[in-house]
């Protein structure tokens, strides 16, 4: 075996460890914090309750992070025609200070051409590169530091290495546009006591790391995603107003908590989320807290370390994660594969989110039973579990973009 191949795999077998319960049977009797607590109505809802919870999500779990930093500028850096003339291509960097030294991301985005005036846009992080998105030979070499792969540097090579994980053809024959942005030009996803990334630009002085209800790496992901709608409402071609932020993995824990913190997402898409994520937290089944704390330790605010195999004394479970989004639309996607993010504790937290929708006179997630495979349930909560492993493909961008037709109405 070559070393670098035993390395993946050693790396693989510390993510998943063996002590996790897949044993349908041994998930114990677990009571779920009330959701609405004394909220009647949706203004109770909106005035008092969501604030609690949202202030329980950000000084426990995710950390609080700062707001849009007034230096900000940015930059179009490149533009053409793309996909035989179907779209326009803008590269837009934005630059979170002022001087050379700032740090930066990149902003790929494909406008359709044939829309008139604005286009609504699907954002969302990507794991390897913008230009792993696409064979498109215009995007930029995505250059910050990556996770498994030799010099920790990408290049040509891995052009289109996750373009299945784009139906980029299919976003735009639907008339949307589609935005997405390398996650470590924000943070690099490694523990590194927070000294490079975003987060050293906020330091109080004299501070050297965030503080234990400060933000952690997914909620530097998910300020990011703020930022670059930030960005899309200046652009004249996006419509700022009906953006769907989604993302797969950890960076679907990313896209609920940019969906939760930043109302301006119109609808909210978490792909095989899984624990810290969609599915809930008091099942034990698949990943836990204690897993999530161990293997990544910079991914959360470090209050949410009291929570290893503690579940049963957190303030809040996944369910209240997801009924952040009411009154918006929510999406929860699972593969019946992909156990270690928990396909059914997934379904269930969707569910259980439901009665905040209820305040709103909505539909929520109009079942109670786990659907069938690949038999999709739509309301203002969506959730389907399709064939297959932990992955975005074809089958599930069909869902989110008639999911959206549903919503945006167009
Ligand atoms: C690991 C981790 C998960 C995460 C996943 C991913 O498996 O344990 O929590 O969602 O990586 O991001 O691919």
């Amino acid at each position: 075996m070559r070393f670098a191949t035993a390395l993946f795999l050693a790396s693989l077998c510390l993510a998943q460890p063996p002590d996790a319960n897949y044993d349908e049977s041994k998930v114990g009797a677990y009571q779920l914090p009330d959701l609405l607590g004394e909220a009647k109505t949706s203004r109770d809802w909106t005035s008092k309750r969501r604030p609690e919870i949202l202030h329980l999500f950000e000084n426990q779990m995710f950390g609080v992070a700062p707001g849009r930093p007034k230096d900000m500028s940015f930059e179009v850096l490149e533009q053409g025609e793309a996909f035989d003339g179907k779209a326009r291509r803008k590269q837009v960097q934005v630059a979170f200070a002022k001087g050379p030294n700032a740090p930066k991301m990149e902003i790929l985005l494909y406008l359709p051409a044939g829309v008139k005036g604005k286009a609504p846009v699907f954002l969302g992080l990507n794991f390897q590169g913008n230009h792993a998105i696409t064979d498109d030979p215009a995007v930029h070499i995505t250059r910050s530091w990556m996770r498994n792969i030799p010099g920790n540097r990408s290049d040509e090579s891995k052009r289109a290495a996750a373009a299945s994980r784009w139906d980029i053809p299919a976003i735009l024959a639907a008339g949307y546009g589609v935005a997405s942005i390398y996650y470590g030009d924000i943070d690099p996803d490694f523990d590194d006591g927070f000294q490079n990334g975003v987060h050293p630009l906020f330091y109080k002085p004299g501070q050297t790391r965030p503080a234990a209800s400060e933000w952690g790496s997914i909620a530097a992901w998910a300020w990011g995603l703020s930022r670059a709608l930030d960005y899309l409402e200046t652009d004249p071609g996006a419509d700022a107003k009906r953006v769907a932020v989604l993302g797969h993995s950890r960076l679907g824990k990313t896209s609920l908590w940019a969906g939760a913190i930043d109302p301006r997402f119109s609808i909210v898409i978490s792909n095989d989320s899984g624990a810290g994520g969609a599915a809930l937290s008091r099942r034990i089944y698949g990943e836990e807290v204690r897993h999530l704390n161990k293997s990544f330790p910079h991914w959360f605010a470090g209050n949410f370390k009291q929570y290893s195999s503690n579940e049963a004394a957190m303030p809040f479970d996944q369910h209240m994660l997801i009924a952040l989004m009411a009154p918006r639309p929510v999406y929860v996607a699972s593969a019946v594969e992909d156990r270690w993010a928990d396909p059914k504790g997934e379904f269930l937290s969707a569910a259980a989110a439901t009665p905040a929708y209820k305040l709103f006179g909505l539909s929520g997630l109009p079942a109670t039973e786990m659907p069938g495979i690949e038999q999709p349930v739509m309301g203002t909560i969506g959730y389907h579990v399709r064939r297959g492993k932990h992955d975005v493909t074809a089958y599930d961008w069909e869902q989110f973009l008639k999911f959206a037709r549903m919503h945006w109405k167009r």
